[in-house]
Formats: structure tokens, sequence, C-alpha cells
């Protein structure tokens, strides 16, 4: 009786123990950095691609710069899972297994990333987690991934809270820290409820491989660059370190001429986005290469502060957050973007979303900026402030002087402002 009494003891606090697991602390308090197989390679994958894409990023100095994540997305699985329910890889694509992917991704200074749905299916047709999640959790621990991307197909009437927080909770009953990626496409506002469930969840459809466009699929669109970048308003105060807005994958050295890919990647790091490079690291152009590895740009990104970018001035009223459909019209003109960044300085963008260049004037001492979210405020009449330019990687003068700019089509002018002292 005894016995009984302690193992009841022993199986109410287990319980309890998963009742409250909570997503692992201390990850991804800076928006998480990697690459990702899907914008470039969709199904088409295997280990010798994924070894050969570690390899390239090891010497091309994409690991060097911070993406350190290497996560294969759809279509790694087996058809269907084995006895006894558990995952399998393809092991035509995959013969040296799972395990030996993550190691060599381990020994090499990378961390190993893998995708799965919360669904009963993947959106590529190959088995999903629902009903397997503390068991795929345990496999995936014993495999050594430290990412786990989570998609939303073939969810049925799920509920996608409850549905993510099983997982959260078979993650954290595995033991191993793994940052858990979210990917239900903004359709249930995961902003409002996954802050203790991920670490970073998207905010729209996928990302289209064009600067200013959609694309339909019939059921379904994806988004250009600018189209999701209109889909992050009223989104800044969900984001923050260890829980990001993730506006998706990068599609920077897919295509777009290169001012619209150094447009795109800025406009990534003033959101303080998750920076998951799509494109193919054996064929990278110098320019791709000089884009995704400034460092100047990344540290804007990966701000220890950790909050995301606004457009300027905010807008009077508030914008409500809702479905992620773009608000308006594409509007033809510039845009000027902050971002408040450690140690009292800013991030400045202004981006010109039109095809002709644009002449720019910003008379620093008319204006001050004010985040109440950060609770800063940059009062230029006040307190003047160095610029730098990060793309010239070269010095811009100061805030003594009115801005006068011209910005090409789809470009960006990328700033750093630091108080004179
Ligand atoms: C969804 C996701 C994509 C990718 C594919 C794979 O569309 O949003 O990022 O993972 O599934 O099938």
């Amino acid at each position: 009786m005894k016995q009984l009494t302690a193992l009841s003891v022993a199986l109410v606090a287990l319980t309890t123990a998963s009742l409250h697991a909570q997503k692992f602390p201390g990850l991804a308090l800076t928006p998480p950095m990697g690459w990702n197989s899907w914008n470039k390679f969709a199904g088409n994958i295997n280990e010798t691609l994924i070894r050969q894409t570690a390899d390239a990023m090891a010497t091309n100095g994409m690991r060097d710069a911070g993406y350190v994540y290497v996560v294969v997305d759809d279509c790694w699985e087996q058809m269907s899972r084995d006895k006894l329910g558990n995952i399998v890889a393809d092991p035509n694509k995959f013969p040296s297994g799972m395990k030996a992917l993550g190691d060599y991704l381990h020994a090499n200074g990378f961390k190993f990333g893998l995708h799965n749905c919360a669904g009963t299916k993947t959106c590529a047709g190959f088995p999903g987690g629902r009903g397997h999640e503390f068991q795929d959790a345990l496999t995936y621990a014993s495999w050594g991934v430290d990412f786990l991307k989570y998609d939303w197909c073939e969810h049925g009437t799920a509920n996608s809270e409850e549905t993510y927080k099983t997982m959260r909770d078979g993650l954290a009953t595995a033991g191993r820290p793994i940052v858990f990626s979210l990917c239900e496409w903004g359709d249930t506002k995961p902003w409002l409820w996954a802050k203790d469930v991920g670490h970073l969840w998207r905010t729209t459809g996928d990302i289209y491989n064009c600067f200013d466009c959609d694309f339909d699929h019939g059921t379904w669109k994806s988004w250009g660059v600018l189209q999701i970048l209109d889909m992050q308003d009223g989104l800044r105060q969900y984001a923050g370190p260890g829980h990001w807005n993730d506006p998706d994958m990068l599609e920077v050295g897919n295509g777009m001429p290169v001012n619209e890919e150094r447009a795109h990647f800025s406009m990534w790091c003033l959101l303080a986005a998750p920076l998951i490079a799509g494109n193919d690291m054996n064929a990278m152009s110098p320019e791709t290469r000089e884009i995704l590895t400034n460092p100047e740009a990344i540290a804007v990104d990966q701000d220890p502060l950790g909050v995301q970018g606004f457009k300027y001035p905010i807008p009077a009223t508030p914008v409500i957050p809702g479905p992620r459909q773009p608000t308006a019209p594409t509007k033809d003109g510039v845009e000027i973007w902050f971002k408040p960044l450690a140690n009292g300085e800013w991030a400045m963008g202004i981006l010109n979303r039109s095809k002709d260049a644009k002449s720019v004037t910003f008379d620093w001492k008319n204006e001050t900026v004010t985040d109440s979210l950060s609770n800063r405020d940059a009062n230029f009449a006040t307190t003047t402030y160095h610029l730098r330019n990060l793309w010239t990687k070269s010095d811009a003068g100061t805030t003594q002087n009115p801005l006068t700019a011209e910005i090409p089509g789809h470009d960006i002018l990328l700033l750093r402002l630091k108080p004179v002292h």
C-alpha cells in the first residue's frame, strides 16, 4: 500500500511536471541565424547536399558571421513510420542517418535543425508529428537536434495553441535544449499566445522570391519582400529576446538584383528577424556573400537590446493586429525606419520601395524619434549623432547637417547612429 502511494505520488509529480513544462529558457536571446534547405532546394535534399552546404559555410564566412543553424526542411522523412511509430529518415537520401548528420554538423561548429509538422502530414505529404509529439521529441533529442521548425499542414480541426504546447512539452520532457520554431503562418496570431511556447513564430505565409509581387497557388498565396514587410505592422511589441516574430527565411542569393537583396536583408535586420539564408551556399556570388556576411548589418539584427524596428513616424492610430494580409495596395514611395540599439545607438533605414531613384532630405533638427515600447527617444536638437553608412562601411557625417541622399530604386540607405559624447 505504502509502495502504491509512493508510486501515485511520483506519477502525480511527473504529470504535474509535464503539465507545467516550459519552453527551453535562455535560447535565441538574439534572432536565430542559419541556413534552411527549402527556399532553394525544396524536396531535392540529401545528406551530401547538407554536408556540402556546411562545408561551404565553414569556409565562405557564413558560419563565422553567425549562421550556425543548418536546418533540413521538408522531405527528409521516409514515407511511413516504423512498426513502433518512430519517425524514420529516408535511407536513400540520408543513408548515414540523422544522428551521423548531427554529429557532422556539430563537429564543424554548426547546430542541427530539422523540420516536421504539427499536423498529421507535412506539407509535402511525409509523416507529421500529430499524436507522436513526445516520441518524436525523444528521437530528435537522440539525433542531437538543436532547432525544430514545426509546420501547420494537415492540422484538421486541431487547436494551434494546444498542439504547439504539446510539442513544447514533448521537447521539454526529452530534455535537450531545442529552439522551437513555430511555422503556422500567422493564421491564429501566434504572437498573442506563443511567447511561452516557442522561440520564434512565422507571422505570414511563405515568402516568394521577388521584391514586390505575390504568387497565387490557388488555395494560398506566397508573398514578396514588400508584401511581407507590410504584414509586420502592429506586431513589434510581441518580439524580444527568446521570442521573435519571423517574417520567413531570406531569398537573398536566389536571383533578385543586388539592390533588392540589400534592401530585403536590411529590412530583415531592422525587424530583428531570424536570419535564415535560403540560397545555394556552393554557388554564391561575391555580392550576395558580401550582403549576407556584412557584420555591421548583422549587428543591427543581433543587437542585444532585442527591440524590433518601426516605421517612422509611428502611426497615430495603433494598427490592430489581425489576419496577415497586405494592408493596402503597395505604396510607391520612401519609408523611414528606426530600430533602437543598445548603448543609446540607433539603426535607421531609408527604404525606396519604388523602382525609380528618389532624393530624400531628412533635417534632423526638426525630428524627434520617440519609441514608447523601448522607452527611448532621439532628440536631434539636443543630441548629435555620428552617422555610419553600413553598406559603404564608411562614416557619413553627423546629425548636425540635414541628410540628403539619392536612393536608387528598390534600394536602401542603412545607417547606424551613435551619440557624440
Ligand atoms: C510550409 C512552410 C515552408 C516550408 C514548406 C515545406 O509551406 O511555410 O517554409 O517549410 O512548408 O513543405
